[in-house]
This record gives C-alpha cells, structure tokens and sequence, in this order.
C-alpha cells in the first residue's frame, strides 16, 4: 500500500469512506493532503458540531486525541477512530486529574471552566467547557464570579483581559509550539513586514497577543483575513498547517508564518503524526478505536454540552 501514489491512495480513501459510511473531519493544522482527502476541515468548535451532527455510522478523527475523544463524547453510540494512535497534545498533557483536583482543593469556590485540549477525564472533572472560538463568551455565561481557568495559561490570561469584572485564577499549563513565539520576534517581523496584518492564536503568550491586529480560532483566522480585503499580507501566528487553508482560500493574498527563536517554527509534532497511510489503515482495518468508560462520558458530555448551549463569541 505505502508504494501507491499519493493521488491513488486519496482515491482509494474516499472509496472506502463511502463503503463504510464514514465521515473524515480534519483539524486545520493536518497536512495539505490530509485536509484534501477528508470531508470537513475545521477548528476545535467546528469539528466538535459536525461530530455531533453527522449521521455517518464512523467517524475518523483527523487530528489529536482529545478532539476524538470530544467526537466519542458527542456520539458514544458511534465507532470513532484516531488514525494515529500517537497524536496527543502537550497542552492536554500538562494537566492530570490529580493536579487539576489540587486546584480544586486550593479554590474550591471556584467554578471549573476546561479548554477542550484536555482529557476526557479532565473535561469531566469540569464544569463547563470552551474552545478557543467562544473562551470568552463560556466564560461570561458561566453565573458564577469566581473562574478557575484551566489548563492554558495564555488563553486564560487572555479571557482574563475581556472578562475584568470576574476573578479568574489560571491554572499553568501551556502549548509549547504557541509558546515559543516571543513579542520581540514578531516585532521583528512586523518592521520588515510593515504592511502586514497580524493573526495570533490565543495560545500564543500575552507580548505576541498584545501586537496582535486579530486574536482568534484557526477557522476564525479565515473570516479575519475576509474582512480585511484592503490587505495583501497577512503575518499568522499560529501553527503552520493554517497557512494551508489561507493559501487555499485566499491565492491572491500572501502569508507569512511568525517565527519562533531562531531554529524553531510554529509546528506541532502532534498534528503532523497523521498520514495519509495512517488515514487509509484506519478505515480498512478501522483502527484505532477512542473508548471512554461511561461515567466519564457521561460527566465530560454535561460540560461540553452546557458548552455548546452558549452563543459564540
Ligand atoms: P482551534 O480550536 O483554534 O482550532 O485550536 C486548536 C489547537 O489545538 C490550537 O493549538
Ligand atoms: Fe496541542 Fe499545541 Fe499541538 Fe494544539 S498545537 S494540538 S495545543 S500541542
């Protein structure tokens, strides 16, 4: 199989996703040919809605575990798949039930509200959840004062900023391919580029966001850049399989990925773990299956659903 081309390997994919009844969903920062071989291409919140709107009998889960785990979460009657089995995230990594109930104990008037990089566990744990495309609107719809954000630290502070009239206490976890963009490396950049417009993702750290023109989702970068038709340029800071679908959808335009230190790019190992080999054995062999027990399912399910119920920002 991995001595087919490319093009027939694309082709051979969406026949089998059409036998099996299968709908491809892919996160934005996929590879250029995952995202073409795949139904929707979309951000956190996007992807989680077609979870849990599609009628297909299978869902293959182009991008990491805990956008899988959210669409198993979504539709636990339905078969699942994670096409690599090691595409994982840092940020959710960098918090673990035993941590995430030590804040809790440390502040326990505080309402939880979970970014849905996290696990399933976690999410469950929460009382509510957010992507980066409605932190801000979660956040305020929650009727408690007292906020305790987790597990991104740059995405809290940010919400903090919007939402001055709640104590937010921020729990310190961060995703490393955002946080090594620093505000004088854009700077830098900006001076060269003095026309161009800057998008910054919410995980970036507080000194990339502050030179921000827009800060928003991934799928939200795309109506940024659409409501700048005076501009040509475009710095984007964020991981690189963004430009994919800007370059796609806007050809005129140029786009410039920000850099990080020297000899570092925006890009997430997770992200780039999945194939279009990866994608192909998971529908034919329909490997690798997301299982979450029940009662997590059903705890992680009231948060995300109390989540989907609020307006977007
Ligand atoms: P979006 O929800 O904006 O697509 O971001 C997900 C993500 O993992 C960013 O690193
Ligand atoms: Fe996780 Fe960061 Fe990769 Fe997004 S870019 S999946 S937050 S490690």
């Amino acid at each position: 199989m991995l001595t087919l081309q490319k093009d027939e390997l694309s082709l051979k994919i969406r026949e089998l996703a059409k036998e099996k009844k299968a709908i491809i969903l892919a996160h934005n920062y996929q590879t250029g040919e995952v995202q073409e071989v795949s139904d929707v291409v979309g951000d956190s919140l996007g992807l989680s809605l077609e979870a849990k709107k599609t009628n297909a009998r299978m869902i293959v889960f182009c991008g990491v575990l805990f956008m899988a785990e959210t669409a198993k979460i979504l539709n636990p009657d339905k078969k699942v798949l994670l096409p690599n089995p090691a595409a994982g995230c840092a940020l959710a990594n960098s918090i673990t039930p035993e941590s995430l109930d030590d804040w809790m104990q440390r502040y326990p008037d505080h309402t939880v509200v979970t970014y849905v990089n996290s696990s399933a566990e976690i999410k469950a744990m929460s009382y509510i959840c957010c992507t980066s495309a409605n932190a801000v609107s979660v956040v305020k719809s929650v009727p408690s004062n007292k906020i305790l954000f987790t597990p991104d630290r740059n995405l809290g502070s940010w919400v903090k900023k919007q939402v001055p009239e709640k104590e937010i206490v921020i729990y310190d976890g961060d995703c490393p391919t955002h946080d090594v963009l620093r505000g004088p490396d854009l700077i830098k950049l900006k001076e060269r580029l003095s026309h161009a417009v800057v998008i910054a993702h919410p995980e970036c750290r507080e000194d990339v966001l502050q030179i921000a023109d827009e800060v928003c989702s991934t799928t939200g970068m795309i109506s940024r850049v659409a409501a700048h038709p005076e501009s040509n340029l475009f710095i984007i800071a964020t991981e690189e399989g963004m430009l994919y679908q800007l370059r796609k959808r806007f050809p005129e335009k140029e786009f410039v990925l920000a850099d990080g230190c020297i000899g570092c790019r925006l890009l997430c190992p997770y992200m780039k773990a999945t194939t279009l080999e990866d994608v192909f054995h998971a529908l034919s062999e329909e490997r690798y299956e997301i299982k979450i027990s029940d009662s997590i399912v059903r705890d992680a399910r009231t948060a995300l659903e109390r989540m989907l119920a609020v307006p977007r920002d």
